[in-house]
């Protein structure tokens, strides 16, 4: 049964720049957890780590883009937006058959209404976030959690990094925290009753542009 966020009180753990070497621990803690969690890949990791990939969507979570080589999309010409994007939905693609990928988080945050309407014509929505837990810059635990306690609220999308092993071993604390508040912990599309629209920007649940 899909989770109402209308009603519950929903939040998203977002994972950036993957998949890593310690993905797989990552996926081994949402599975016991049961916790679906939505990644933003990076087109050559993706190329470096296709197992894991498979084993994202295999396991129920939500898969975007976040560009093949991380540059900022608005220094780049449409052409060059469009290749950064559909090199990895194919890489994607050709490591997970049955993903679809029908958004992209632009690397950095960067975006303008440009890069938007490029997204639009790929038929990609943008994803970003609301809660920052600065993780790749504290590579700790503690702070990490702290991050989170600070600022989520009901429909939250919460930005993390699963190339950090620090940002693993906070995720455990994180999901008791959240449980214990309360919060159901559901993929960016099922936050929005199960899909995303090309050319919008998403920030959390209330925050859409
Ligand atoms: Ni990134």
């Amino acid at each position: 049964e899909p989770v109402n966020c209308a009603e519950a009180k929903c939040v998203a753990l977002t994972f950036d720049d993957g998949p890593g070497a310690d993905t797989p621990q990552l996926l081994d803690i949402l599975k016991a957890e049961k916790v679906p969690a939505t990644f933003l890949l990076v087109g050559k990791s993706v190329a470096t780590y296709p197992d894991t990939v498979a084993r994202e969507v295999a396991e129920g979570h939500s898969i975007g883009a976040h560009t093949w080589s991380h540059p900022e999309l608005t220094k780049l010409s449409d052409a060059g937006i469009v290749n950064e994007v559909n090199s990895t939905v194919e890489a994607i693609s050709k490591a997970a058959p049955d993903a679809k990928v029908t958004f992209t988080r632009p690397p950095y945050g960067a975006f303008n209404p440009r890069v938007i309407s490029v997204l639009e014509s790929l038929q990609h929505a943008a994803v970003l976030w609301d809660v920052d837990t600065l993780d790749w810059k504290n590579r700790d635990p503690n702070a990490v959690l702290q991050k989170v306690k600070e600022q989520v609220k009901p429909g939250s999308i919460i930005l993390m990094h699963d190339i950090h092993p620090t940002t693993i071993q906070a995720v455990p604390e994180v999901i008791k925290y959240l449980h214990s508040e309360g919060f159901t912990l559901v993929t960016v599309p099922e936050m929005f009753g199960g899909s995303l629209t090309p050319g919008k920007a998403y920030f959390d649940q209330n925050l859409i542009q």
